[in-house]
């Protein structure tokens, strides 16, 4: 029998590129080898985002357009997963009849059971739905099952792996409380045997994911979890073989002094740090249910620059959240031009669907939004050019990742800026091998350079 091929769609976040990562390898267990596109795939599987309204919008609009594609091959299976599967539920079925799976955001261990159910005609014409909240049952039950996925990986030395779902925090804007549950930590020897596992597999690079790692072990359902983030951070960096270590992401309220010191103690650990501030204004913050001051977050950004100078800084910002005045904005570009992040994304306040400050009245009109994003982007433009510069000249560590535009290298720095350069002809390079940059010029999104050899070598 011909081997039936599967595309996957992600949107949205880390958490999502890795739940589709475990999707990929559920797939290869039903049967599945991987599609590069929509077209000839046997199965198409949506894992979406819903963050903002835009996101959720881009997903029923490629769901419209998938209408035709099911029309003319009516026999091809169309899921879909992630935080709008969890929010709309049945929903979809109702605006896409002609989707057939729905699996939520705790439910996806359950797709090679739901796919074996609608092979068998089970039905056919009743879609599939799981998104009831299975919040309460152990999570991760399977991930400590790591296999290395049929599917080709584009930096096969480098893995997320998640420590912990769902999020306690309840950010009056945020939707991800409602559609990841309620924050859980997964066991510290999971997390461990899995990278140790992932370590035998030749990967040596490791991003640490939870919307809130800075919480890890503060609320634990699944078992005693007797250590907190930094402890964590520690026993994973004594793993052999580990050469990068990352972590995503941190609300600035949970940042320990503790965690900051491990910037100076731990060798692998990369210069780097998400931290998302959302706003300048302690207003503002205050309304979105932040629980941190712009002077504590201040403080804190000055005690990782003490314990680590190298320390690329990077940020998330809500622009025009209801309430925001032309003064709350004025702070939020101070604070910008003060702490002067290497990057920061951006957007403007979305209504979401459940959340407090949909409720809240003072809205800011879209035109004022789109005015002051654009003020804020630029002027963070400007900063990174000029952080980036910083670098013209230094000799930097990148790990090749792949071939890009005009066949120039690319790869990343400790402090995860991308650096372009051309192949070095003596040294052929993979992704994954390690080689020194010199840089010779700087963009606003990234650094070119030249393998350093080249011209140190007398
Ligand atoms: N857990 C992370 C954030 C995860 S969501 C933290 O606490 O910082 C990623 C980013 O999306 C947020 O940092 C925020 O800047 C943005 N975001 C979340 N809800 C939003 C909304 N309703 N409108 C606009 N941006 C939003
Ligand atoms: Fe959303 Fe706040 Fe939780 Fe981050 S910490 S995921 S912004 S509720
Ligand atoms: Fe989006 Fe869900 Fe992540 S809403 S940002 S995919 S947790």
């Amino acid at each position: 029998m011909k081997q039936r091929t599967a595309y996957i769609k992600t949107f949205g976040c880390q958490m999502n590129e890795r739940d589709s990562e475990i999707i990929e390898q559920l797939l290869s267990t039903s049967g599945f080898i991987p599609s590069p596109d929509v077209d000839n795939a046997d199965l198409i599987f949506i894992n979406t985002c819903s963050i903002r309204a835009k996101a959720e919008h881009k997903v029923y609009s490629l769901l419209g357009q998938l209408r035709q594609y099911k029309l003319r091959n009516p026999k091809v299976l169309i899921g879909v997963a992630g935080c709008v599967a969890q929010q709309e539920g049945e929903k979809i079925f109702q605006r896409m009849p002609h989707v057939d799976m729905v699996i939520g955001t705790q439910q996806i261990y359950q797709i090679p059971e739901l796919i074996q159910q609608l092979d068998a005609g089970v039905d056919r014409l009743k879609p599939a739905v799981r998104i009831e909240s299975s919040f309460n049952i152990p999570p991760f039950q399977k991930q400590s099952d790591f296999s290395p996925s049929s599917f080709p990986s584009p930096s096969a030395f480098k893995k997320f792996v998640t420590i912990m779902q769902g999020c306690n925090n309840y950010c009056s804007y945020c939707v991800v409380p409602y559609t990841r549950g309620n924050e859980v930590s997964r066991p510290v020897e999971d997390i461990l045997a899995e990278i140790r596992y992932m370590v035998t597999k030749g990967i040596y690079e490791i991003t640490l994911l939870g919307q809130n790692v800075n919480s890890y072990g503060k609320t634990n359902p699944v078992a005693d979890i007797p250590v907190h983030f930094a402890g964590l951070l520690r026993q994973v960096a004594d793993i052999p073989g580990i050469k990068r270590l990352r972590f995503t992401t941190s609300n600035p309220k949970d940042l320990t002094d503790e965690l900051m010191r491990c910037f100076s103690e731990i060798d692998t650990l990369c210069p780097q740090f998400h931290l998302p501030v959302q706003s300048g204004s302690d207003h503002i913050l205050k309304l979105m249910n932040r629980k941190y001051t712009i002077a504590d977050y201040l403080n804190k950004v000055e005690t990782l620059r003490k314990y680590q100078p190298a320390i690329a800084l990077s940020t998330d910002i809500i622009i025009g959240f209801p309430g925001e005045t032309e003064e709350d904005f004025e702070q939020t570009m101070t604070l910008l031009n003060s702490v002067r992040y290497h990057s920061s994304f951006s957007f403007k306040y979305s209504d979401r669907p459940g959340t407090r400050s949909a409720s809240f009245s003072n809205k800011v009109d879209e035109e004022v939004k789109s005015a002051r994003l654009a003020c804020f982007q630029s002027r963070q433009d400007e900063i990174s050019l000029e952080r980036n510069r910083e670098y013209l000249k230094s000799i930097v560590d990148v790990i090749v990742e792949g071939t890009g535009k005009n066949n120039l290298l690319f790869g990343r720095t400790p402090t995860n800026h991308i650096v372009h350069f051309p192949p070095v002809e003596e040294t052929p390079l993979k992704a994954g091998d390690g080689i020194k940059v010199r840089i010779t010029k700087a963009g606003q999104h990234s650094l070119t350079g030249k393998a350093s050899g080249d011209n140190d070598t007398p």
